[in-house]
């Protein structure tokens, strides 16, 4: 019998993708969950045919020219591969895989939760109640922002984008969108499209990021474009944190022009951006965007689909 492909899976992924892994393939898995380092990730490229990476993993055109030629593809555990230098690894040879789809309601469940905890003020009502501080109330006590019937706006209308704009049409919101183009009748949904983030901001009391980082996204979200949307905007960010100026971000907070912010993602993770702690109006997570169970098992299932196809001799389904 033919000798099976050898995986190296640098997380601890879902008990299930595990035991798929293992069945199909010659795995190395990573049982102690620890990060690697880039020389860690060079060193594995050469006793292995495929790495299962997570976004965690950092594949920068330096790290990738040192990759030994017997890696053959990078099946990510992860939508967003803005941590793969994807020309790099194309001239390298090395097939890139991802897994969209499957992520895209947990995704917008988390921005919902996001959107809903930053306007109701979740973060000062928790720590009032949970500190013993609760020994006041009055109609004009934690007032916040209905969310329910307002305007949101969504900056990329993907797959993640427009399972959150269903999720808010839920709420009654008027949902509007920027996107590099237009959707179908179908995928729109009833939103307003809008050509430019210059004509969506401005009436973005709420607005939700759903884009991918790019060099064009990156820091997109900076101190004019804070400046363009409604005073009192919430702005939610499930997508990357390099889509936002995080020094703006916080003097939009300061000057009181944003009422609150909703953060699953920051430049640094993980981490995050301690300034952002000293404000109650900052609703945070630390990117949890697919955690539940059954997206977790999707995932992992779906990088594997990828790796099986590949193996076969097949085009894998999300090749990029
Ligand atoms: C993704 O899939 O891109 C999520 O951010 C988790 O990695």
């Amino acid at each position: 019998m033919a000798s099976k492909p050898v995986v190296w899976i640098t997380r601890r992924l879902s008990d299930a993708t595990l035991e798929r892994a293992q069945h199909d393939y010659e795995t190395i898995i990573n049982w102690d969950d620890t990060l690697h380092s880039p020389e860690k990730l060079v060193e594995m490229s050469g006793k292995v045919d495929a790495i299962l990476p997570c976004h965690s993993e950092h594949f920068t055109a330096d790290l990738v020219e040192k990759l030994d030629s017997r890696l053959k593809i990078v099946a990510n555990h992860s939508v967003g591969v803005d941590h793969c230098d994807l020309e790099a690894l194309a001239k390298k040879g090395i097939v890139v895989t991802n897994t969209p789809d499957v992520l895209s309601d947990a995704t917008a469940e988390i921005a919902m939760l996001l959107m809903l905890g930053a306007a109701r003020r979740a973060v000062e009502g928790d720590r009032i109640v949970r500190t013993g501080q609760w020994d006041f109330w009055s109609p004009a006590f934690m007032v916040g922002k209905q969310v329910s019937g307002a305007r949101v706006g969504i900056v990329g209308m993907g797959r993640v984008g427009q399972a959150f704009a269903r999720m808010a049409t839920g709420f009654g919101m008027d949902v509007h969108y920027y996107n590099r183009s237009r959707l179908s009748p179908e995928k729109e949904n009833g939103a307003t499209y809008h050509e430019s983030l210059e004509s969506l901001l401005p009436l973005s009391d709420f607005l939700s990021l759903h884009c991918p980082a790019t060099a064009e996204t990156k820091g997109m979200m900076n101190a004019d474009r804070f400046g363009q949307l409604p005073d009192g905007a919430v702005m939610v960010n499930t997508a990357r944190g390099a889509l936002v100026d995080e020094d703006a971000l916080i003097d939009a907070l300061h000057s009181g022009k944003l009422f609150a912010a909703g953060l699953d993602c920051f430049v640094n993770e993980p981490g995050g951006n301690p300034k952002f702690a000293e404000f109650d109006n900052v609703f945070m997570l630390p990117h949890i965007g697919s955690a539940t169970v059954r997206t977790r098992d999707a995932m992992g299932f779906r990088a594997l689909d990828n790796l099986d196809a590949f193996f076969a001799g097949q085009t894998p389904k999300d090749k990029l």
